[in-house]
């Protein structure tokens, strides 16, 4: 068979282990796997020097926010930004979360996020649908489900912004999405409690000498747990799917061991910032850059993610990405609860999960694959397609080099953002090449793709890792 390119001689890391061998590439497609493809093509395939590098499934980020209005503000990374930073930390799909705002229906928050990407993303996307109003929204879940939709995303805080959910829109939500055969992902906070907290502490004197550690104080481990059990509650009484988005605290980790072991269908990612930061950043000058949602937590808490990567418990890492530029962040004007939540994050997710994690030796180099690349697609419902080096998967394949460090420098990368949360810092694990569905987009870490090249992928059903 004829083929485009072979990727040869590197490592092909996939999520049970390591093989050396050629990657085969016809169209958009993997076609061989093997080892002296080359010889087998006389006739000039392009040859892509593998030899030394680790070869894995492209990442997959499954939660992303581009261009989304929030806190007062539009996140700065778009389509564009957003996946050509992608492409660069070898990331080449992601799931963005289609929100409805205000009045608007479920199709026409749909319809806003396709216009948004359509013509404009550099690697293949998805979305995850939210529900804003129950009551409203509920009878068009069927029709979203069926235009390549299975998950669907309920907020537990947010009561300003109109996206907060109750108990028994969560309820109703694992129902229908069990009949379905989807998804419920949920953000997990205790928002009476949090809103008391916030109240308690949302005084000029405080302020003046917290500023924003505010944040910290007020969102103790216990408003993410007091959340995630009652997540698991409903989802063991519906014996509905429900999973976790951006896990932060140990209590949660704990809480998901016992009820997987207790046989309830529940899941829960992290998010690499609270792999590799702790909330000791909000004390230090420009502390307010680092608030997200939910805010960092503590070494221990850190520790226990790690452990749950490595154990199972935590089945995926994501980036949360939602990213604000230091103008953006500068709204707060000393109060905590006026800073734009969120950083960038997508260029910056494999090299810190395979610095920190691989070369750290918490995760072996299989463990990265799984939690970044295979797992988040299995459960998404994107695997095999997604996520794998499989004769017949799509040619999504970053090159990594397995070692050479590069320095982070918000000025040299293709996020929209004039910060890093990670400035500086020395990291492994950046795509030296990104190929998607074939075609090469990132050569020698440079982008070389071109807008319009990503295309939405429907999804039918959702899975386990
Ligand atoms: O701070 C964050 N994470 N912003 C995005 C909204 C959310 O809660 O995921
Ligand atoms: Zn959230
Ligand atoms: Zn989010």
């Amino acid at each position: 068979m004829k083929l485009d390119t072979i990727i040869q001689g590197g490592t092909l890391v996939g999520a049970t282990g390591t093989t050396r061998a050629d990657i085969g590439i016809r169209g958009e497609r993997i076609v061989a796997i093997g080892s002296g493809l080359a010889k087998l093509q006389p006739n000039g395939a392009r040859i892509v020097n593998a030899r030394g590098r680790y070869v894995i499934p492209g990442g997959i980020d499954v939660h992303v926010h581009l261009e989304l209005p929030f806190c007062g503000t539009i996140s700065s990374d778009d389509y564009d930004s957003g996946t050509k930073a992608a492409a660069c930390g070898g990331v080449t799909t992601l799931i963005d979360f289609a929100i409805p705002y205000g009045k608007e229906t479920l199709q026409q928050g749909l319809d806003n996020w396709h216009a948004k990407a359509d013509g404009k993303a550099c690697i293949d996307y998805t979305f995850h649908m939210a529900i804003t109003n129950w009551a409203r929204q509920h009878k068009d879940i069927k029709r979203i489900f069926k235009q390549g939709i299975p998950t669907f995303k309920q907020f537990m805080i947010y009561e300003k912004e109109g996206w907060q959910s109750d108990d028994a829109a969560i309820f109703g939500a694992l129902e229908t999405l069990k009949d379905l055969g989807g998804m419920l992902l949920v953000h997990a906070e205790s928002s009476r409690v949090l809103d008391m907290l916030i109240a308690r502490h949302h005084n000029k004197a405080e302020m003046k000498k917290h500023g924003a550690y505010l944040h910290t104080i007020t969102r103790p481990n216990f408003v993410e747990a007091e959340a995630i059990e009652r997540v698991i509650h409903w989802t063991r009484v519906t014996g509905g799917r429900s999973f976790i988005v951006h896990m932060s605290t140990a209590d949660g980790a704990e809480l998901i061991k016992r009820a997987q072991s207790d046989g309830v269908d529940i899941l829960a990612e992290t998010c690499v910032q609270y792999l590799v930061l702790d909330d000791r950043v909000f004390k230090k000058k420009g502390g307010h850059l680092y608030a997200t949602c939910p805010q960092l937590k503590r070494p221990a808490d850190q520790r226990r993610l790690w452990a749950g990567l490595r154990s199972g418990g935590v089945c995926n890492v994501s980036t949360d990405t939602c990213t604000f530029k230091t103008k953006q962040k500068a709204m707060w004007k000393g109060d905590w609860t006026k800073i734009p939540m969120g950083m960038p994050g997508l260029e910056t997710l494999l090299p810190l999960v395979y610095t920190h994690g691989v070369l750290k030796r918490r995760l072996s180099v299989s463990e990265f694959v799984d939690k970044c690349c295979t797992s988040p697609a299995k459960i998404m419902g994107l695997y095999p397609r997604k996520g794998a080096l499989r004769v017949g998967s799509d040619a999504d394949v970053t090159i990594l080099h397995p070692s050479k460090k590069r320095k982070v420098n918000w000025r040299k990368m293709e996020t929209n953002c004039d910060w890093s949360p990670v400035q500086g810092w020395e990291l492994a694990g950046f795509a030296e090449h990104t190929f998607s569905r074939g075609t090469q987009i990132v050569d020698n870490y440079k982008f070389c793709g071109r807008n319009g090249h990503g295309r939405f992928v429907p999804r039918d059903h959702v899975g386990r890792p």
